[in-house]
């Protein structure tokens, strides 16, 4: 389905159909409220009515912000996409709301069909949106970036998506190759010998168990003269069986996603070469598959880290953070960045702390934590910081090695993770790094918001929003 920009009256435009987003208030005013009224039509927020012998769709709006028009969109696309019209269109919103329009018709009308032997295949082909406002190029231009930045989202959702006998440490690393050659960024890729070479013990001892090579990828985004230079880190485990302190069967389904930080990283790479932002940005994946078998890692071994530092292991399904401290470190020495963000599934106790659809944040730096709040609210994605303490710090402490990886209690897993990590931040970029936990935001088995069944591409919207500001 295409979304089109227009600089012309509704009227002036062919389609089979148009949509009107509508208040209570408007209602009232409107012509057809008679008719509406005995459809049982009240104009309630993402409510949905069909008026086919004049060619109209109505959908409710509690107002015309971003959050209710993104939603509205999402009830529109879909009762388009089931129907048997070929083209809409409708008036755009006020401009604060453009990509709130954009998001709801393209990640909302999003489906993943590549194992569908008869995908369904919608007739809806078009969607025209009319702008006669006097800052049109204003219109444009919000109108543009947010189809660049959805765009990568569906980007995201389809990798993580892919079947894990299809996605692998070794056919991601490829896949970041084809992104990089399409869109003119640097390209990177240390294979297990390279990886031997830089001695990245923990990262390596959680991918020896499978039979696909791990692979550390970098990919860098250098436009001329930036302004600011920013690391992303991303947990590319392309499937996490837990290794030998194996998952429970139902617990190992959607297991795929937990690549999704990854995914997040390319995908935010894809939108900000795309926006051609002036911010040179680097992505640094960590591919790995957490398996189990003869040369497996064990609960009990003690692995020494890039950094040097030692790690008891003592669960091996808490194997995130132990290729993060790896990929961390490396990416803090082959780089001096202004700031270091990492994406990551990390932890089932974050979507106990925050719900499924908040990504949890944490660092120690209370102004980048603040401007990604802001950052948030504009993206339509949602965030909460989980605060860092001395106590839960504590509970890392090892009897035989510098650190354990994972916490003595059971509370406060998602933040004893973050801390986790945060021994492997260096002294100077303390206050330059947040982590982002993104295990409940990044998969969802019912639809949400804009999010369908799957993979939501979380982590893309926050940041490329996060970059356009700064
Ligand atoms: N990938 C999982 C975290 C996860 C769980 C993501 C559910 C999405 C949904 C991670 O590697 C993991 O298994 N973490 C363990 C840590 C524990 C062993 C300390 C967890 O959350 O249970
Ligand atoms: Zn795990
Ligand atoms: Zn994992």
């Amino acid at each position: 389905m295409k979304l089109e920009l227009f600089n012309k009256p509704i009227t002036n435009i062919e389609a089979d159909i148009t949509v009107e987003f509508l208040t209570s208030d408007d209602l009232k005013e409107h012509s057809e409220v008679k008719m509406l009224n005995k459809a049982g039509f009240q104009a309630e927020q993402d409510s949905i009515c069909f008026l086919h012998e004049k060619n109209i769709l109505f959908c409710g709006i509690d107002s015309k912000n971003n959050d209710d028009i993104r939603s509205a969109s999402v009830s529109v696309v879909k009762a388009l996409k089931t129907s048997n019209y070929e083209s809409a269109k409708l008036n755009s919103p006020n401009i604060e709301s453009i990509s709130g329009l954009v998001e709801g018709f393209i990640l909302g009308g999003y489906t993943y069909n590549n194992y569908k032997s008869e995908p369904k295949i919608a007739k809806l082909k078009s969607v025209f949106v009319a702008c006669e406002a006097s800052n049109y190029d204003e219109f444009q231009s919000s109108f543009e970036d947010a189809l660049i930045i959805a765009g990568a989202t569906c980007f995201t959702r389809d990798i993580v998506n892919t079947p894990p006998q299809e996605l692998n440490p070794q056919t991601l690393a490829s896949l970041a190759q084809k992104l990089a050659g399409e869109n003119k960024l640097d390209c990177t890729i240390l294979q297990e010998e390279e990886l031997q070479k830089e001695r990245m013990g923990a990262m390596l001892a959680v991918g020896r168990a499978s039979t696909h090579g791990s692979a550390l990828i970098h990919l860098a985004y250098k436009p001329k003269n930036p302004k600011k230079v920013i690391s992303l880190v991303g947990k590319g485990l392309t499937y996490d069986s837990g290794g030998l302190s194996l998952k429970p069967a139902t617990s190992m389904v959607t297991m795929k996603m937990d690549k999704a930080g990854a995914c997040a990283v390319l995908g935010i790479m894809k939108a900000v070469s795309e926006l051609k932002l002036d911010i040179e940005v680097h992505a640094f994946i960590g591919a790995v598959e957490n398996m189990i078998g003869g040369d497996a890692y064990k609960p009990d071994d003690v692995l020494i880290s890039r950094s040097k530092t030692t790690i008891e292991v003592r669960n091996t399904d808490a194997e995130g953070r132990l290729v993060l401290a790896d990929v961390l470190s490396y990416a803090q020495d082959t780089l001096k960045a202004d700031a270091l963000f990492d994406f990551a599934t990390l932890t089932g106790a974050c979507m106990v702390a925050l719900g499924q659809y908040t990504t949890g944040v944490m660092g120690h730096s209370s102004k980048l934590k603040h401007d990604f709040s802001k950052a948030a609210s504009n993206s339509g994605e949602l965030v909460g910081s989980l605060p860092f303490n001395k106590h839960l710090k504590k509970l890392l402490k090892s009897e035989i090695a510098d650190i354990s990886n994972t916490a003595s209690k059971p509370y406060g897993g998602a933040i004893t993770a973050g801390l986790f990590l945060d021994r492997f931040i260096k002294e100077d970029m303390k206050q330059k790094w947040l982590h982002f936990d993104i295990a409940g935001s990044a998969y969802t088995e019912s639809p949400w918001d804009c999010n369908v069944h799957g993979a939501t591409g979380a982590g893309v919207r926050l940041m490329s929003q996060y970059l356009k500001n700064l």
